[in-house]
């Protein structure tokens, strides 16, 4: 059974146990990480708030195939090297709403730390991320993401849309347009980890290859240097491949699909529905996110969700996601694609709107 354990654990990239708010933090001292109404960030300034050089380390996905891929993901330090560089230069950097220093460099030591609707984890790479992404490799002859539209809700590191990604700019450009939208409560996280971490990705696929070739390596192999030149190589792969990446932070109960340009023909989340209280508006924008329009019998989208069975705790489940689904009256129902019941049981899910 998985249990938010409210005993201090360090943040090791697949540790099952986190720490839950109020012992460390309760809501009433917590610090504010960013504002929760739904706001859009720009890529662009997310790339030019970054440092000259970024450092990383690579995550394994066990992929359905039995062999492993590898994704970098920024360093946590790094982040934190960051903020407080930030926080030297420029004392106004504190005042900005979209990076509220304190509060991020607070939620960087202790990454599983969640306060609710304050700082929601995504700081730190949850297990069941990796089994998404994984199952996104095993349906991937079925399912052409290419010319698609994407929305991962809470989506943290990132992990399922870096895998999407990497095959993306491993592969030919195509003429396809391909929108992926990248959904966190926290601003912070988006900028501080989500957008380095797409980056990182592009970077190290072929589509940066030639890029690669031409630049001054940094001095560490697991360092990247963010000059103006790989911003630009960066955005032209995006242009070559039809890649359009847009961020959104806030509340899910603030999402504006209309203003992200309506639905979805894929709809990822992982490690989302462990709070009672925030699943109504979870299942809410899954369902208004899926183009569920079309010719009946006709599949427009595909709707997943990876999570632990139980959240020891804290209420959330899948049971209690079920009934969630099936409380919204749409005829909805859920289905189990990948389950893993040794250990801490963890299952990714198919959702059926109708
Ligand atoms: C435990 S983290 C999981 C992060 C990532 N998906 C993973 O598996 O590594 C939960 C994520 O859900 C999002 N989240 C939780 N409650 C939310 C809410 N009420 N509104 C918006 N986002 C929320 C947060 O952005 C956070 O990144």
């Amino acid at each position: 059974m998985f249990k938010f354990n409210f005993d201090v654990e360090n943040d090791t990239e697949q540790s099952t146990d986190v720490n839950h708010t109020t012992k460390n933090h309760g809501p009433a001292s917590a610090p504010t990480i960013g504002p929760d109404a739904f706001t859009e960030l720009s890529l662009a300034n997310a790339l030019n708030s970054l440092p000259s050089k970024i450092s990383y380390s690579p995550i394994t996905i066990q992929l359905a195939s039995g062999s492993g891929l590898s994704l970098p993901r920024r360093d946590l330090f790094d982040a934190r090297f960051q903020l407080i560089s930030q926080n030297t230069d420029d004392t106004d950097a504190l005042e900005q709403p979209s990076i509220n220093a304190r509060s991020a460099l607070h939620f960087l030591d202790a990454p599983s730390d969640l306060v609710p609707l304050v700082y929601e984890g995504g700081l730190k790479t949850w297990e069941c991320s990796l089994d998404l992404a994984s199952y996104l490799d095993g349906i991937s002859s079925q399912f052409d993401v290419s010319g698609n539209r994407v929305l991962e809700i809470g989506c943290g590191t990132s992990i399922p849309s870096l895998y999407i990604l990497h095959r993306i700019f491993s592969s030919p450009p195509s003429q396809n347009q391909t929108h992926i939208h990248l959904q966190d409560y926290n601003a912070s996280v988006l900028e501080l980890v989500t957008i380095p971490n797409i980056i990182l990705t592009w970077y190290l696929s072929e589509a940066a290859e030639t890029y690669r070739k031409s630049e001054e390596r940094a001095d560490s192999p697991l360092e990247l240097n963010i000059s103006e030149g790989l911003k630009d190589a960066f955005h032209q792969s995006l242009m070559t491949y039809g890649v359009h990446l847009r961020f959104f932070s806030g509340s899910w109960d603030t999402f504006d699909l209309r203003t992200s340009g309506g639905s979805y023909n894929l709809v990822l989340t992982s490690e989302t529905i462990y709070r009672m209280e925030s699943l109504p508006s979870l299942t809410a924008i899954m369902h208004g996110a899926c183009n569920t329009e079309g010719p009946k019998g006709v599949d427009n989208y595909l709707c997943l969700v990876a999570a632990k069975v139980l959240y020891f705790g804290v209420g959330g489940g899948v049971a209690e996601f079920v009934r969630c689904v099936r409380d919204l009256d749409t005829g909805g129902a859920v289905e189990t694609v990948w389950e893993k019941t040794q250990g801490v049981e963890r299952r990714v899910m198919s959702v059926r709107w109708n």
